[in-house]
């Protein structure tokens, strides 16, 4: 972590210390791994499994390349990842959170892909050699990472020269959503968790962290500073979501 941060971060609209925001991340994910799936597709009605096919288009796979996907929880991306790829590809699902990750393997082995290697890992501090993958995807972690340069900064480390970084991640939706937007991530999100999941709480989380995290073109400056190029997003959905993409030069 940078030497020169500030000794509190934000957890949701909390200010915390950065112990506690890992901690506390780490919590949401433990609590909701079992309903996870199942919230993603109430929550978005199903629109999740579109932005997620978008962004691996957006990856350019073909097949035998060596894929990261990060904060890959439940292997969701893995899973079309594995498809593009092929059997000769090389494959890991990396995440923070062994709950996350337990989930992710029980799903991905029921549907044989064998090949996937699980890590569990910390996106600011990444246990992987330099220049060693074609392509990276982060889907909506990177909002819960604390220090989001140094997770930058090592994405482009493991990427080989020409590698290609996309983060999909929620972002700030058209003016015209943003009311109605909010009073769905506000009123109905949390009572959906709390129906579903039985936890309010870290669906209260998931719609703060979504307003604390860098927009569109913050973010685009944040991948440019680290040095990746031709840095383009796309919004999804109205801008509810958006698809960063970056290459190593
Ligand atoms: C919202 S889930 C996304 C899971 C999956 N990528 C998807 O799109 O369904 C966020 C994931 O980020 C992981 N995560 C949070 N902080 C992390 C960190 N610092 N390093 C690696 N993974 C992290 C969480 O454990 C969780 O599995």
């Amino acid at each position: 972590m940078d030497k020169k941060a500030p000794d509190t971060t934000h957890f949701g609209y909390q200010e915390v210390s950065w112990e506690q925001k890992q901690t506390k991340v780490n919590e949401v994910f433990h609590a909701v791994a079992g309903r996870y799936d199942l919230m993603n597709d109430l929550m978005s009605l199903g629109l999740h499994r579109l932005w997620k096919d978008r962004a691996v288009q957006k990856m350019l796979l073909h097949e035998g390349m060596c894929v990261l996907d990060l904060a890959g929880g439940t292997g969701d991306l893995t899973r079309r990842i594995a498809k593009k790829i092929g059997p000769r590809g090389e494959l890991v699902l990396a995440d923070i959170n062994e709950s996350m990750l337990r989930e992710g393997l029980r799903r991905l082995d029921n549907l044989g892909l064998l090949q996937v290697d699980y890590v569990s890992a910390n996106a600011e501090c990444l246990p992987f050699a330099s220049n060693y993958f074609d392509a990276v995807v982060i889907g909506f972690g990177l909002r819960n990472v604390r220090d989001q340069n140094a997770a930058l900064t090592e994405l482009y480390r493991i990427l080989k020269p020409e590698g290609r970084l996309v983060v999909l991640e929620f972002s700030r939706p058209h003016a015209w959503l943003q009311k109605p937007y909010d009073w769905y991530s506000f009123n109905i999100l949390p009572r959906l968790g709390d129906l579903v999941a039985h936890d309010a709480e870290s669906y209260r989380y998931l719609a703060e962290s979504i307003r604390k995290h860098p927009d569109q073109i913050t973010l685009q400056q944040m991948m440019t500073k680290v040095g990746f190029v031709d840095v383009m997003y796309e919004n999804l959905t109205a801008g509810i979501v958006a698809l960063h993409r970056g290459w190593k030069a």
